[in-house]
């Protein structure tokens, strides 16, 4: 048996309103068995008899990261985009043009199998150093069954790889392909692809960009039903640049999550609520592309289940889940602990993980130590990672 103790940390943010001052954590093979007040788990589970004995004087202890949206697996680079967007041109212009995702597509399709991986393991590499230990990542770089199957193909390998656990969403309906028609593509997508994927088993979810100019409600719940058929779960890019009725989609198919949710209704907050769904917040993209941050208050109104992800991708390049808490509390007025819980605890409900997201007794030990005393530095601490140490499963992964 492998035991690890961590002890006398300033604070342990346990869950979702559970914090423990002067705290400790103890792990067994890899899950946590005791949290609590220091000297109580360390007179049942003393440093000197454990394998590895961490000192977290001064320090906290929060559940890693997880991360659950990002377009993380990609190649070539979008920075003049960035430059293009300053001088005022829209997202949505820039890949009507054969810009934007369009670019990357054709920067993947020529990719080798190589390239894309390490192009994933560096970018997983940067992602743990910031505390994340669980991190979806989704196709839609493709856009057709080979460069769809081989994006998953590397998300698996990174996955097998990278101690960070990789959580495959297939995303074929991420835009439509250069010269084809919408209803068409979505067509083939639920016909071609969707099987396809499910027949090579690699893939959990199934995701679809319902946008004005994208796919519309009718073709991306076409998508997605096909994938509900092949076993795959739902989720939703809803209401990010228009409102469209994604987040109704989502409710009405008992997806996972919708996410983005900008021009999200209170209406829209109520169906997801009732429906279970989890709403995903991204204030990385907003913060990217200067748009208004998302609302959260009609969703926790609501009683949804709320989440913050990075949304790691070239159009929104942060790969720090502290600093997208950081614009969670700024942007959206999330109050620190809400912030942190969303992009712990929340996350993991957004991947339909209960194993993971706290630090309670039996989650998978699953640590970041920040090397200050309270989680309210995780969003406060935005120029540099205050995050020192990283356990995935009990081993030390990072630091
Ligand atoms: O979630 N909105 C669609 N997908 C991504 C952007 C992907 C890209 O621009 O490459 C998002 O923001
Ligand atoms: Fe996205």
């Amino acid at each position: 048996m492998t035991r690890t103790v961590l002890h006398g940390a300033s604070e342990v943010f346990v869950g979702p309103g559970e914090r423990i001052e002067d705290g400790a954590v103890a792990i067994e093979d890899g899950r946590i068995v005791a949290v609590g007040p220091s000297a109580a788990v360390t007179r049942e589970h003393p440093p000197e008899n454990a394998d590895t004995a961490l000192d977290a004087t001064g320090k906290t202890l929060l559940p890693g990261f997880v991360d659950s949206h990002t377009h993380a697996l990609f190649a070539g680079d979008r920075s003049d985009e960035f430059a293009a967007k300053l001088r005022g041109k829209t997202y949505g212009e820039i890949l009507a043009a054969g810009g934007g995702i369009l670019r990357t597509v054709r920067a993947v399709r020529e990719a080798s199998d190589e390239v894309l991986l390490a192009n994933l393991l560096g970018h997983l590499d940067a992602m743990l150093a910031h505390g994340t230990t669980t991190v979806e990542v989704k196709s839609g770089y493709g856009l057709d069954a080979e460069t769809e199957l081989r994006m998953l193909d590397a998300i698996a390998r990174a996955d097998a790889a990278h101690p960070i656990d990789v959580v495959p969403t297939f995303m074929g309906a991420h835009a439509v392909p250069e010269g084809r028609d919408a209803d068409e593509y979505a067509e083939r997508v639920a016909e071609e692809q969707v099987p396809a994927v499910a027949e090579q088993g690699i893939a959990e979810f199934c995701d679809a960009f319902c946008e004005e100019g994208v796919f519309s409600v009718e073709q991306s719940r076409r998508v997605l039903a096909a994938g509900v058929e092949h076993g795959l779960t739902p989720k939703v890019h809803a209401e990010e640049l228009s409102h469209l009725g994604g987040t109704k989609l989502a409710a009405s198919l008992g997806a996972a999550s919708a996410d983005h949710l900008l021009h999200a209704t209170r209406e829209d907050a109520r169906a997801l609520a009732e429906a279970g769904v989890t709403a995903v917040f991204l204030p990385g993209t907003a913060f990217g592309l200067g748009a208004a941050y998302a609302d959260p208050a009609p969703f926790l109104e609501a009683g949804a289940t709320i989440a913050v992800a990075s949304d790691f991708n070239p159009n929104c390049y942060a790969r720090s889940m502290g600093f997208a808490t950081t614009l969670a509390c700024v942007g959206m007025g999330l109050d620190p602990a809400a912030a942190v819980a969303a992009a712990t605890d929340g996350g993991a409900r957004a991947l339909n993980r209960d194993d993971r997201g706290t630090l309670r007794e039996g989650a998978r030990a699953d640590v970041a130590v920040v090397d200050a005393p309270s989680h309210v530095h995780v969003p406060y601490v935005f120029d540099t990672n205050p995050v020192e140490t990283v356990l995935k499963d009990g081993e030390v992964a990072h630091g």
